[in-house]
């Protein structure tokens, strides 16, 4: 066991029947998909994310909103799951009721074989129309930027929550309610301040679970947290496994 692991923690994971994961952007960031708040590169350098993922900057110009979600599924489409995101998709197999939320919008956990995903912020890989709010599986390509819907003719975006915009409903219900009753809460690569998803960890260690925070960093869940492990998720996620089931 490395030493970062305490061995309450081990058995604790061991024995509970019901644990919760929260994952953001850090869980990915060993598959190279850059962390939401890591300084954008190349001709996006320039822009704020938090500038090009709202409703208002696509009606004002679509055209480069668009653009913008093609680059971004472009690093997406090359990535891979890494050790950190089988981690969590072996707990899965181990625990009888886990539940995994996660603010990521890369698909990545699916993929890494994780089967109960609440993805709290949509999937980048899927597409709906602006004004009905519909997903839509393909369209002509008439070579406009963005597509039209084959239904209405309205704009197609990604099928993403951008700030500002509501959660899936029954997603946010179901994660609330995982984390209000779990025994183990695991808040990994986020940085824990953007709601509602912030408060998850919250109301899990208000219900009494044991909260262990996965991140090189300090975020705002730093000090309050049962457990802080400090590292890479791709490290400690697998040797918390070993650490749990494989000793
Ligand atoms: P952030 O980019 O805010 O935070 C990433 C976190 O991952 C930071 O706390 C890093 O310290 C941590 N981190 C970096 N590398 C790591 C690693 N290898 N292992 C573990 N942790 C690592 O991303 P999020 O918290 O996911 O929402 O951001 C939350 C939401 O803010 C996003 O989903 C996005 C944005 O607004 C929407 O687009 C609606």
């Amino acid at each position: 066991m490395t030493p970062a692991l305490p061995a309450a923690l081990a058995g604790l994971l061991r024995s509970a029947k019901r644990v919760a994961a929260l994952t953001g952007a850090g869980i990915s960031a060993e598959s190279g998909v850059p962390t939401f708040r890591d300084a954008q590169t190349g001709l996006w350098a320039r822009y704020r994310p938090e500038e090009l993922a709202t409703p208002e900057a696509f009606l004002r110009d679509p055209k480069l909103v668009w653009e913008w979600y093609e680059w971004r599924r472009g690093i997406v489409g090359k990535a891979r799951p890494n050790p950190g995101h089988v981690a969590l998709a072996e707990m899965e197999r181990h625990i009888p009721h886990f539940t995994l939320i996660t603010q990521n919008v890369d698909g990545l956990h699916r993929e890494a074989g994780s089967r109960r995903v609440l993805e709290l912020h949509g999937n980048i890989r899927r597409t709906k129309c602006f004004d009905e709010n519909l997903v839509v599986e393909s369209w002509p390509d008439t070579g406009e930027v963005p597509p039209r819907c084959p239904r209405c003719g309205g704009l197609l975006r990604p099928d993403v929550v951008w700030f500002g915009e509501m959660l899936p409903e029954a997603d946010l219900t179901a994660a609330v309610e995982a984390a209000e009753n779990c025994e183990v809460f695991l808040c990994v690569g986020t940085s824990a301040v953007v709601e509602p998803a912030a408060s998850l960890p919250f109301y899990a260690l208000r219900a009494g679970a044991t909260v262990v925070e996965v991140n090189p960093g300090k975020t705002p869940l730093t000090g309050r947290a049962s457990y802080s492990l400090r590292g890479a998720a791709g490290e400690l996620l697998p040797a918390l496994v070993a650490a749990a089931w494989k000793h």
